[in-house]
């Protein structure tokens, strides 16, 4: 049921190797990175680092909270959290190809002992009860119909008292959301939630709402100007768009029609478990 979301990721293979590729064909070594230098390509949401840091400010975190990452996709996030806090972060990803990047880069700028990454399905996951002091997810539910199972298999293994942010994609009240976009080539493996739906998951898995924020907005003129003026000041010379290829300009063309109609929102929610 998942291999065409991680299909869809894949592309073609060897993410680590392309991406070292491309830093040595500029002249530069993959080691001579900070792990912020990669936000261009493992940050892999709207708003970028900026947004984990401001989702991170919310979650109670200390040097030893132990801290899980739903969806870690390339790791930027998690190595966010462990470079600013000191925490230690698991990432869990359905894509193998995504984890075995994450592990490569995080070796590259030293966060190796920090951070470790494991294939797995976030409704299934591979950690016993109350295992957790934090857990975070960013744009990862538009990918899975099953809302219920993803989020009470986040409230099991998580410790009663911590904190769970999410941040992710959601339908809007402004139409469909036009294909492709960065997560979805097609509707047929993207699975938007309002805003309403959202909460009655996060509720129902026996989550506490602590607060929920509107970034549309900010992601629009984010993208906006991601677009139109060069895409980052990071001296990466990589960016998600080795990961996107050829169909890059339509999802951006799509993604800032979507966001400025209010077809797909950027929302956050901070929880209590
Ligand atoms: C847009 S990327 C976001 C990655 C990362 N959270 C970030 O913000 O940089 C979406 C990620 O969700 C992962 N994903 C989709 N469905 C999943 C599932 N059922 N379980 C775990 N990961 C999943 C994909 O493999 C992909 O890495």
């Amino acid at each position: 049921m998942n291999e065409p979301v991680s299909a869809h990721y894949r592309g073609g293979g060897s993410l680590a190797a392309k991406i070292a590729i491309g830093i040595r064909d500029a002249g530069l070594e993959p080691n001579s990175f900070r792990a912020s230098d990669f936000e261009p390509i493992d940050e892999f949401h709207f708003r970028g680092r900026e947004a984990t840091l401001q989702l991170l400010k919310q979650l109670n975190l200390n040097q030893t909270s132990k801290v899980l990452d739903i969806g870690s996709g390339l790791g930027g996030v998690s190595r966010t959290m462990a470079e600013e806090v000191g925490v230690h972060v698991t990432g869990v990803d359905l894509t193998q190809e995504f984890c075995d990047a994450a592990i490569a880069i995080s070796a590259w700028v030293n966060l190796g002992d920090r951070t470790s990454f494991l294939q797995g399905d976030a409704t299934d996951m591979p950690f016993p009860d109350d295992h957790f002091d934090g857990a975070v997810t960013v744009h990862v539910a538009m990918n899975i119909p099953d809302k219920a199972a993803m989020y009470s298999e986040a409230r099991r293994v998580l410790k009663s008292g911590a904190r769970f942010g999410i941040y992710d994609i959601l339908q809007g009240e402004g139409g469909e959301v036009l294909y492709p976009t960065p997560w979805a080539a097609n509707p047929s493996i993207s699975h938007l939630a309002t805003p309403e739906e959202m909460s009655a998951h996060i509720m129902s898995a026996g989550f506490r709402i602590l607060s929920e924020s509107d970034s549309t907005s900010e992601s629009y003129h984010w993208l906006k100007e991601r677009t139109t003026k060069s895409p980052s000041t990071s001296p990466l010379p990589v960016t998600t768009q080795l990961l996107f290829g050829t169909d890059a300009a339509k999802m951006a063309k799509n993604q800032l029609k979507g966001l400025n109609e209010r077809r797909m929102l950027t929302y956050s929610f901070i929880c209590e478990a």
